[in-house]
């Protein structure tokens, strides 16, 4: 089969188009034939892959994914009712240390574990289907497992028009917060305008202690100078919920990556921050899906490129300035 190698360290420049065996399954996992994966452009940077002899994995690019099942493994509970011909949609970690492949979704076939994926609902292509679950999920995680969002409180979300960003934003209106988006471009503008965002401040211009204060709740989806501004804006007993934070140490070493199955919690200047690693969750993405179908919750797209074309899809994700999830379709579709 085709699929793209990643060679770290290094960039796009170490990606490559390989021809490999279609991965063979074993009696708990599904093997998928994939029409389109998610891309995280950040995933080239992750020094997870580095091995104890100082060499590197050459993992599959991807973690989320949408297909069609072609093999299912003797053990799969046929409750699960995943078979042959089943659309799908997965989501594999790679952050937490585990035997089984660090293989994602960027190539022809892909394989995983059962639990690590439910059936695509009919109403999402493909496309739409494997840009929700690692952004989807990290929004929900965040902001109601961590930050236990309720209707009438403010949230802040920083970043506003990123993959992730954008569900948090959706699923603040959703429950009734107030939300407030930080942005710097008219494109920016306009697409937080679409989902309703109550105030957007320009994070080029504007800084966040000058504009606001007592916010209940803070998505950082940006880093550690946001979690400094955002410690000044947020009240008492509000808190920071941090999907980037590179002050909690060292994310390559084993032991650390599986202490992070738990969130990392702390106090700053009195307020609550935490940083947590987002993982499948298949009752929360069903509901997830449940929301896309019935309309409250939308897939917003930044690219979708050709299986041939995905150094161009990491290169656009690198410029930091995506508007949505970028999916790169699956080879020959
Ligand atoms: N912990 C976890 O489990 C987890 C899960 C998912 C993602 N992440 C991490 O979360 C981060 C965000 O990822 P993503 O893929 O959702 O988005 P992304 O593609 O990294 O972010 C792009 C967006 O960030 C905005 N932006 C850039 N610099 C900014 C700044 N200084 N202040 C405010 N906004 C800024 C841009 O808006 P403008 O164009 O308007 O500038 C653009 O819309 C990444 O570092 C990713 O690795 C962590």
């Amino acid at each position: 089969m085709q699929a793209w190698h990643h060679h770290p360290p290094g960039g796009t420049e170490k990606l490559k188009i390989v021809q490999v065996n279609i991965p063979e399954i074993d009696d708990d996992e599904v093997l998928v034939r994939v029409h389109a994966a998610g891309l995280i452009w950040m995933e080239l940077y992750w020094q997870l892959y580095e091995k104890e002899d100082g060499t590197y994995k050459t993992p599959i690019p991807g973690e989320d994914y949408s297909g069609v099942i072609v093999k299912v493994g003797s053990k799969v509970p046929k409750e699960k009712r995943l078979e042959v011909g089943t659309e799908v949609m997965v989501f594999v970690t790679k952050a937490f240390s585990s035997k089984r492949s660090t293989d994602g979704g960027m190539a022809e076939y892909a394989k995983a574990h059962f639990s690590r994926m439910i059936r695509k609902p009919q109403s999402l292509s493909h496309v739409e289907a494997a840009s929700v679950p690692l952004s989807a999920l990290t929004a929900w995680q965040g902001l109601f497992d961590y930050a236990k969002l309720q209707a009438g409180q403010t949230l802040l979300v920083a970043g506003g028009t990123g993959p992730t960003a954008l569900w948090a934003i959706q699923m603040g209106k959703m429950v009734g917060a107030r939300v407030i988006a930080t942005a710097a471009s008219e494109q920016s503008f306009k697409l937080l305008k679409s989902l309703n965002v109550d105030e957007v401040i320009n994070y080029k211009e504007v800084k966040l202690e000058s504009a606001l204060e007592n916010i209940d709740v803070v998505f950082n989806a940006v880093g550690d100078e946001t979690t400094k501004q955002a410690l000044k804006v947020v009240s008492k007993d509000g808190i920071i919920v941090n999907i980037v934070d590179t002050t909690v140490g060292d994310l390559s070493k084993e032991s650390v990556r599986d202490s992070f199955r738990e969130p990392f919690f702390r106090k700053e200047e009195g307020r609550t921050v935490v940083f947590f690693i987002v993982d499948m969750n298949v009752e929360q993405l069903t509901k997830i899906c449940n929301l896309l179908e019935e309309g409250k919750l939308k897939a917003v797209i930044g690219g979708v490129f050709e299986f041939n074309d995905a150094v161009n899809a990491f290169k656009q994700g690198e410029t930091g300035h995506a508007h949505g999830k970028i999916v790169v379709k699956g080879p020959g579709l």
